[in-house]
């Protein structure tokens, strides 16, 4: 059967911590959590069966590795050691069997996006981002309809524009929005991504590293790699849609609590063909996955195992045939969720009451 290995990390240091050693999850402060994770070795977490092709028929198998370092840990150490530790979880899964690697959350981020970790394994590796970005794209054009925003009138704001997956979103989504503002921290990544996204945008396209100008935005995508909790209660304009792909988030649940005339909703998840169990609970609800994850068994179900969505520059060709192929297997854009829940009419009504009734803006 063609497998797959998929590779996570802790987000929540205790939340995550907890869901495999309850114990140590309880008894260990947060900074004795970051601290360890650097000397803990990868680690198989669970057998992921029962995924089928809605296409084919196909059923593959998979694991879940665990990297142990924490988003704190791995944006201050050296990618030199993340590397490390990432490719000996890609070691790990070429000795369980798995032909394809999928890199989850910030595996991906490091460095130079997959490739230095590709180079070292005999296994295919994906960053899965191209079919985070599309479902991103499907999710917040899907929150604009629930919300009655017109995308055609509205500015999009894409924080973490001069990304991989933000760079691509900004691209995906400026045919279909009125004005694009992409948000950053560095002018001239912003300015290069600008000028590709200008080719296909129906409006204006700027950029800013004042993250203050985010409240003038009606949609707004956040994708960075700040570590969370970067957007702030008063940066967000009264009505909007907020599609928060980062992991850790980039709107902490306080943020989204005191602002309930904002629909923010979490980007990238998606529904599995066939029953799938992952064996252990990472923070998503059975049947679901996040697109990386996803991208990862698509590539497994269309026996392909090439590298794909590598490095920091997207390929818009890639990403739409990823689509397609995921599309053919039966992946399909969950019901929107926020913090856990999913987002029912009833709460995007109470939401678009507020928003209308003047709101907090
Ligand atoms: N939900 C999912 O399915 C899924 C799947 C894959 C990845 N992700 C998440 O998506 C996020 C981005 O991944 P990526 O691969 O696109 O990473 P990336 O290529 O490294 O891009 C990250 C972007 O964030 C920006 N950034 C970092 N800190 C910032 C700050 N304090 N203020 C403003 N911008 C900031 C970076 O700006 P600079 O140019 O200045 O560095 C860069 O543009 C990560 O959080 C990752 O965990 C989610």
């Amino acid at each position: 059967m063609d497998s797959f290995a998929f590779v996570i990390h802790p987000i929540d240091p205790k939340r995550d911590v907890a869901r495999k050693y309850p114990l140590l999850g309880k008894v260990l402060p947060e900074p004795a959590i970051h601290f360890a994770s650097r000397f803990w070795p990868p680690l198989e977490i669970s057998h992921i069966t029962g995924a089928r092709s809605a296409d084919t028929g196909k059923e593959i198998e998979g694991w879940l590795i665990a990297v142990p370092y924490t988003a704190h840990r791995m944006l201050t150490l050296r990618p030199s050691e993340v590397y490390r530790k990432i490719i000996a979880a890609g070691h790990l899964a070429e000795q369980l069997g798995a032909r394809m690697l999928g890199l989850g959350a910030y595996t991906s981020v490091v460095g130079d996006g997959g490739h230095t970790i590709a180079r070292e394994l005999d296994i295919a590796v994906t960053t899965g981002d191209s079919y985070t970005a599309a479902v991103s794209v499907s999710a917040t054009l899907e929150a604009a309809r629930m919300m009655d925003i017109d995308p055609s009138d509205a500015l999009l704001s894409v924080v973490g524009g001069s990304g991989a997956i933000g760079g691509a979103v900004a691209q995906l989504l400026a045919p279909h929005v009125g004005r694009v503002l992409l948000v950053g921290r560095d002018k001239q990544r912003l300015a290069a991504v600008a000028d590709r996204v200008a080719a296909d945008a129906t409006g204006e396209v700027a950029s800013t590293t004042d993250l203050g100008e985010l409240c003038r935005a009606d949609i707004v995508v956040t994708v960075t790699s700040s570590g969370g909790s970067l957007v702030q209660p008063a940066m967000l304009k009264s009505g909007a849609v907020v599609c928060d792909v980062s992991r850790p988030r980039d709107i902490s649940v306080q943020t989204s609590q005191s602002r309930d005339d904002v629909l923010v909703f979490d980007g990238g998840l998606v529904s599995v063909p066939g029953a799938v169990d992952f064996g252990f609970d990472y923070g998503v609800p059975p049947q679901m996955t996040y697109g990386c994850m996803a991208e990862t068994m698509t590539l497994t179900f269309e026996g392909v195992f090439e590298d794909y969505s590598m490095g920091k520059d997207l390929s818009i060709r890639q990403i739409k045939q990823m689509d397609r192929m995921a599309e053919r297997h039966g992946f399909r854009l969950a019901a929107l969720r926020s913090f856990e829940h999913k987002l029912d009419d009833a709460v995007v009504q109470r939401i678009k009451a507020k928003a209308q009734s003047g709101g907090r803006g």
